[in-house]
């Protein structure tokens, strides 16, 4: 499966990004994989652990095993200021794990990020590539249990 994704891709450093993307978003553990980053070094013709650098120094890559959804709660100033620590304590509560940790059922991984650009709808979070504004406490239990029904349909 590795070698399909990367066929997709010119074998050129500039398309590091573009590849790393792919990678992770077929990937189940919605990670980066020793394997995956010593294959792209190889296929790109760089070492792993210039790879290896780029995958730890984006927040929107991780080398850890995560969830099947990805939350980044904004802890930047205007976030901060309108409630975001509420907010990132009521996903707490509801999900029953830190920052950093992923739920038990691997459905939920819990993360913190700097400023997402909707400032104007702080306090915010994205859900994988899907951003959440106005947030409240009783919001999160709303969104939290829609992302649960859809994982008893599917
Ligand atoms: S400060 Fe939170 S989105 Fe900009």
């Amino acid at each position: 499966m590795i070698g399909e994704i990367l066929k997709r891709f010119e074998p050129r450093r500039e398309n590091l990004l573009d590849i790393l993307h792919a990678m992770q978003e077929a990937s189940p553990t919605n990670s980066l994989s020793k394997e995956d980053i010593e294959a792209v070094a190889k296929y790109v013709g760089i070492t792993p652990a210039e790879v290896w650098g780029t995958a730890t120094f984006y927040s929107m890559f991780s080398v850890k095993p995560r969830g099947k959804y990805v939350i980044r709660v904004c802890t930047s100033p205007a976030c901060h200021l309108l409630g975001g620590e509420s907010v990132l304590e009521a996903l707490k509560r509801e999900l029953g794990i830190d920052v950093g940790e992923t739920t038990k059922d691997g459905v939920f991984t819990l993360e913190t990020s700097s400023c997402l650009g909707i400032c104007g709808v702080a306090p915010a979070m994205m859900i994988d590539e899907i951003a959440y504004g106005n947030l409240t406490p009783e919001k999160i239990k709303e969104i939290i249990l829609s992302y649960r029904k859809r994982g008893e349909e599917s």
